[in-house]
């Protein structure tokens, strides 16, 4: 009897070629819920929620809710994280929720931009949306956000637009509210938070 020669069925074809596939395009192929990214179980993990309060990153302040009254409209921007209020549970588990929190004069919001701004106080994802660099620093003459790795600015007055630089979107924002006296997070970020690559 002759070896039997190797024949490809359609169906051993069909393995072969999902063998040879990207894990990438598989997942690309699931059905969108399987792609949802889960809420962490983690609350210092989990995104800004509505209700959570504003605190310095770290030191003086971290773990007091930030007031209107602690921001001076035009001064250098803060790196903030969300605070939750009832359990005192600071949201710095991801980088992805640190902010940067400034004070702006009302009049010079966008339309836009007011829509998102509390008493003229904005935050921004601290996140860069080029290749995920902290937006740390600050223009005091163009009051811009600066990322420094590769220079893209954004304007904090219109929605973070991009002004200059590689960066290829504005900045994600988390809308506020003011609750006596306090920077409250109205919702969750408007917008991609972070950079994806290609
Ligand atoms: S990572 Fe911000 S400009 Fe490149």
């Amino acid at each position: 009897m002759p070896p039997s020669s190797p024949r490809l069925t359609r169906r051993s074809l069909g393995c072969a070629i999902l063998g040879l596939l990207p894990l990438g395009l598989l997942s690309r192929s699931r059905p969108a819920e399987a792609q949802r990214p889960k809420t962490p179980s983690d609350p210092a993990k989990r995104r800004p929620t509505r209700g959570d309060h504003l605190t310095p990153l770290e030191g003086e302040g971290r773990g007091t809710a930030i007031r209107l009254d602690d921001l001076e409209p035009g001064a250098a921007p803060l790196l903030v994280v969300p605070l939750e209020p009832d359990s005192g549970v600071i949201r710095d588990g991801s980088r992805l929720n640190q902010l940067r929190l400034l004070r702006l004069a009302e009049s010079s919001l966008s339309q836009e931009t007011a829509r998102y701004a509390a008493s003229g106080v904005v935050a921004y994802s601290a996140v860069c949306s080029h290749t995920g660099c902290p937006v740390s620093e600050w223009n005091a003459e163009t009051l811009r956000l600066v990322c420094p790795c590769h220079g893209s600015e954004f304007d904090p007055a219109a929605r973070a637009t991009v002004k200059n630089g590689p960066a290829p979107r504005r900045l994600a924002v988390l809308p506020l509210r003011e609750e006596a006296g306090v920077i409250v997070v109205r919702s969750g970020f408007r917008g991609k938070v972070g950079f994806s690559l290609g």
